[in-house]
C-alpha cells in the first residue's frame, strides 16, 4: 500500500498543507517543535481513527479554528482508497470513505494501513500492562474489524457490569443483574483472547528473527501472551472466573478478571525486559515489535502497510541504524529527524523542510 496523497487542514500547527509522498522513503526535516511528528500523527490517524498522542479531537484541531480535517489517498492492489476525517469543534466527528459518509467507525479500518514507531513506544516495554494490551488492540484492529467490534462490545459489556457491582454492593438483592453482563463479557472476552493468543504468537515467532538482525545476533527476543482468565481461552472460561470473582468484584466495585486485565511479557534473553532490560535493550525490544507488527501485517493483507519512523535514528548506533535502514527495501516510509545525517545512507526518495507549521519540498 502506497499514500499517494495527504492534506491537513487546520490540523494541529497546519493551516493547511499537502503533500504527495513517492513510494520509497519520505523525511521530514526540521527543527524541533517544527512540526514533523504532526503529519505523522494525521496520517495514523486516517489508519487507527486514533491519535497516538491523545484521545481528543479538540487538541488535533489548531489554535483558534473550529474544524479540522485530514485526507489520505492510497494506491493498494485492489485499487484506490481514500479516507477522510472531519473533526469539529463542537459535536461529532464523521469518516468519509471514497466521499461516503460512514455510520460504524470500524470501517475505516483496513483502508490506509501504517505501523508508527514514536518515542512514545519505549513506554510499550517499560510502562504497566494498559500499554500493551493497547499495542495489541492497536494492531490488531487495523487487520481484523471483527477483533475491533468485539473490542468494543467488551468495552459496553465492562462498563455496565461495573455499574451493576456498585448497584449490588449497596443492595445485595440485585446480584442477579450480574448473570446478563457476565455472559456478554465472556463471550466478547473469550474473542478477544483467542484473536490475541494467535497475534502474539506470530508476531513473536517474526519478532526473534527481527531482533536478532537488528541486535547483530547478539540477544534473543521472546514475546508471551498472559491472558487474566488462565483456565481457558473460551466463553465458559471466561464466564466461571468471572464468576469466581463475584464477591470479591463486589466488595471492591470493579472487575477483577476478564481481558482487560490481560497482559504481553516481552523477554530478552529469557528475561522480562522491563524489569532487567537496559535502556538500549528495552528501545531495540520496542523497535522490533513495531517491524514485527509491519510484517504481521503484511502476512495478513497480502502487502505492506506503510511504515513510519518518528524520531527513531538518533537513538539508535550506527549498526542498527543500518540493520533498521536494510528493512525498508520495498516499504514506503516517512522519517522525521532534526539532521539529515541521522539517515544512515537511506535511498531517500523525497524530503521536506519542516518549518513553523508549513512543508517545503527540498
Ligand atoms: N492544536 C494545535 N494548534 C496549533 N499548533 C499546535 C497544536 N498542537 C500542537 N501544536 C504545535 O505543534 C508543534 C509541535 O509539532 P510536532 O510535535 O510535530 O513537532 P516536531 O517537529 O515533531 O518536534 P520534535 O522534533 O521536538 O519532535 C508545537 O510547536 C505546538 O505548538
Ligand atoms: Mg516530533
Amino acid at each position: 500500500m502506497i499514500i499517494t496523497r495527504a492534506q491537513l487542514n487546520n490540523y494541529r500547527s497546519y493551516a493547511s498543507c499537502e503533500l504527495a509522498p513517492c513510494e520509497g522513503v519520505n523525511v521530514l526535516l526540521g527543527d524541533n517543535g517544527q512540526g514533523k511528528t504532526n503529519v505523522l500523527e494525521a496520517l495514523y490517524v486516517c489508519c487507527t481513527g486514533r491519535s497516538h498522542r491523545t484521545r481528543q479531537d479538540r487538541e488535533l484541531i489548531r489554535w483558534g479554528e473550529d474544524f479540522a480535517s485530514v485526507k489520505v489517498e492510497a494506491q493498494r492492489r485492489d485499487g484506490s482508497h481514500e479516507v477522510e476525517i472531519l473533526m469539529p469543534a463542537m459535536g461529532r466527528r464523521r469518516i468519509k470513505i471514497a466521499g461516503q459518509e460512514i455510520s460504524r467507525s470500524g470501517e475505516l479500518m483496513g483502508h490506509v494501513t501504517g505501523v508508527l514507531f514514536s518515542p512514545e513506544d519505549l513506554r510499550t516495554v517499560k510502562d504497566g500492562p494498559a500499554e500493551r494490551r493497547r499495542f495489541v488492540d492497536m494492531a490488531l484492529s487495523q487487520i481484523k474489524p471483527a477483533y475491533y467490534y468485539a473490542l468494543q462490545r467488551y468495552a459496553r459489556a465492562l462498563k455496565q457490569r461495573n455499574e451493576a457491582l456498585k448497584a449490588v454492593a449497596a443492595q445485595p438483592a440485585f446480584m442477579a443483574t450480574l448473570d446478563a453482563w457476565d455472559e456478554q463479557l465472556a463471550t466478547a472476552g473469550a474473542e478477544l483472547m483467542r484473536h490475541r493468543r494467535a497475534y502474539v504468537e506470530q508476531l513473536s515467532r517474526t519478532a526473534s528473527e527481527t531482533h536478532r538482525d537488528i541486535a547483530d545476533g547478539r540477544e534473543k527476543l521472546e514475546i508471551r501472551y498472559l491472558p487474566s482468565v488462565t483456565m481457558g481461552d473460551d466463553a465458559q472460561s471466561n464466564l466461571e472466573a468471572l464468576f469466581g470473582a463475584r464477591e470479591n468484584d463486589v466488595r471492591r466495585m470493579t472487575t477483577t478478571v476478564g481481558a482487560h486485565r490481560d497482559d504481553v511479557q516481552i523477554l530478552v534473553e529469557g528475561r522480562d525486559v522491563r524489569a532487567f532490560g537496559s535502556q538500549g535493550q528495552q528501545r531495540t525490544a520496542a523497535l522490533s515489535m513495531r517491524l514485527s507488527e509491519l510484517d504481521v501485517m503484511r502476512e495478513q493483507l497480502g502487502e505492506w502497510p506503510m511504515l513510519m519512523l518518528d524520531d527513531v535514528m538518533s537513538e539508535l548506533d550506527p549498526g542498527r541504524r543500518r540493520q533498521l535502514v536494510s528493512h525498508l527495501k520495498g516499504i514506503q516510509t516517512f522519517i522525521t529527524c532534526t539532521d539529515a545525517e541521522d539517515l544512515a545512507g537511506a535511498e531517500v526518495g523525497r524530503t521536506w523542510r519542516v518549518e513553523n507549521g508549513a512543508l517545503r519540498e527540498a
